[in-house]
């Protein structure tokens, strides 16, 4: 059983350290997939772009903690410019077509923490 740690503990356990967070970028793609016919990033490539990059973190040796983590996700929300995918802690909303699109993603942000601004999704865009 794992022993629960109190709210002043963990304060106190980081007490004059910068909270660090356990992933330096964290990758979220949405792989929703709707059977009813509606728009869903599952129609659009959302599997192989996760797929893609995940092998591209591993291959690099960037994967696990203190690097980068990439993970699966439901509806984001933002459906209308699926498929989508956001990096922690940037915050940064991502849409791709290709592995193309992927790999710059990887190499530019994921690695080096340069935005890839051709790839954004606009603000105003959601479900
Ligand atoms: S289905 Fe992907 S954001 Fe909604």
């Amino acid at each position: 059983m794992t022993e629960k740690i109190s709210d002043d503990e963990l304060m106190a356990s980081n007490a004059g350290a910068p909270l660090k967070s356990y992933y330096e970028r964290h990758i979220f793609f949405c792989l929703n997939e709707r059977k009813n016919g509606e728009e869903c990033c599952a129609q659009h490539r959302a599997q192989e772009g996760f797929d893609r990059c995940k092998m591209q973190i591993k291959a690099a040796g960037l994967a696990g903690p203190g690097q980068v983590r990439v993970n699966k996700a439901g509806c984001l929300d933002r459906c209308a410019a699926g498929p989508v995918a956001v990096v922690y802690p940037e915050a940064v909303w991502y849409t791709y077509v290709d592995d193309h699109d992927i790999d710059e993603i990887v190499e530019s942000h994921l690695k080096n923490g340069k935005v890839v601004a051709r790839l954004l999704i606009p603000a105003s865009l959601g479900r």
